[in-house]
C-alpha cells in the first residue's frame, strides 16, 4: 500500500517482443525484438511508415493477438502466462479499445453502444463515472439516436466513451482520427488526452498524423519492426521532422529510382 505512491507504474509494456506472421519462405518479421513500456497516467502515440508493425504491437500489447517471441505485461501481469479465459477477463476489465472504424451496432442508441461491454459482462458501469464520462464526450443530447443519426466524428466519441465505460487502466486506440475530418479528429483527440489528464487513465495511439502525435505526451517511433526513437513533448513540427529523417533513409538504402 504505501510503496504504490513511489514507483512509476508501468500500465503496460512489452520485452524483446517477437511477431513472426506465416512461416518459411512467406514469413513476415512484424515485430524484431521491441522493448517498450507504456507509462500508468501518460497518452502515448505510436508512429511509423506504414507496415513498420504499429498495428502489430498495439494487438499483441493489448493481448488481442499473442507474441511469437518475448513477453507482453499489463500492469504486473504477464499476458503470456494466462489461458483464455483469463486473457478474456483481463481484457475486458482492464483494457478498453477505439479502432479507425468506430464498429458501434447500429441498431443500438448511443447510450446502449457504450454499456455494450458492460452489460455483455453483466455488469452494471459505475454510475456517477458514466454520467461524467457523457459529459466529457458531450454526447448527452444525442443518447438515445442510432449511430446513422451521428456525424462521424460523434461516433468516434461514442466508441470512445465506450472505451473508457469499463474504467479500464489502458485504452488502445489505432488510427482513431483516421476516418475524421480535421475538425472532428480535434475533438476525439482533445477527449483523449482529458482522459489521460483528467481521470488519470492511459492511452496509447497509434497514427500517422503529426499534428495528432503532439497532443500525446510521448511519442515512439517504429521502422522495420524495431523501436527506432522516443520523443518526450511532441510538436508537430519536430515529429514531422523526424518523419521526413525516416523517408529519407529508406530513400538512401532502396537507391536513386
Ligand atoms: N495477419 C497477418 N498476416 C500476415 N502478415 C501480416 C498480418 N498482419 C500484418 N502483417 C504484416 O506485418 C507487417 C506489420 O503490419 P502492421 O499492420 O503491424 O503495420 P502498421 O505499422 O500498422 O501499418 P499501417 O500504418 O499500414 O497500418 C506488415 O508487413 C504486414 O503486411
Ligand atoms: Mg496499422
Amino acid at each position: 500500500m504505501t510503496t504504490a505512491t513511489l514507483t512509476t507504474h508501468t500500465a503496460a509494456r512489452v520485452d524483446d517482443a517477437v511477431k513472426v506472421y506465416g512461416s518459411g519462405d512467406t514469413a513476415v518479421r512484424a515485430l524484431d525484438g521491441v522493448s517498450v513500456d507504456f507509462p500508468a497516467g501518460r497518452f502515448t502515440a505510436i508512429m511509423g511508415p506504414s507496415g513498420s508493425g504499429k498495428s502489430t504491437l498495439m494487438h499483441c500489447a493489448a493481448g488481442l493477438d499473442t507474441l511469437t517471441g518475448g513477453r507482453a505485461y499489463i500492469g504486473d501481469t504477464d499476458l503470456g502466462t494466462l489461458d483464455d479465459r483469463r486473457l478474456t477477463l483481463l481484457r475486458r476489465d482492464r483494457v478498453g479499445f477505439v479502432f479507425q472504424a468506430f464498429n458501434l451496432v447500429p441498431t443500438l442508441t448511443v447510450a446502449e453502444n457504450i454499456t455494450l461491454p458492460s452489460d455483455l459482462a453483466g455488469r452494471r458501469p459505475d454510475p456517477e463515472w458514466l454520467d461524467a464520462l457523457i459529459d466529457v464526450v458531450g454526447l448527452r443530447d444525442r443518447l438515445h439516436h442510432r449511430p446513422a443519426e451521428l456525424s462521424g466524428g460523434q461516433q468516434q466519441r461514442v466508441a470512445v466513451a465506450r472505451a473508457f465505460a469499463g474504467r479500464p487502466d489502458v485504452v488502445f486506440a489505432d488510427e482513431p482520427t483516421g476516418n475524421l475530418d480535421s475538425r472532428s479528429g480535434e475533438e476525439v483527440l482533445g477527449l483523449l488526452g482529458d482522459a489521460v489528464r483528467r481521470t488519470a487513465r492511459t492511452v496509447v495511439m497509434v497514427t500517422h498524423d503529426p499534428v495528432a502525435a503532439a497532443h500525446a505526451d510521448e511519442v515512439v517511433f517504429l521502422a522495420d519492426g524495431r523501436l527506432v526513437d522516443r520523443m518526450a513533448h511532441p510538436t508537430a513540427e519536430r515529429v514531422l521532422d523526424r518523419l521526413k529523417a525516416f523517408d529519407s533513409t529508406q530513400s538512401r538504402e532502396a537507391g536513386p529510382s
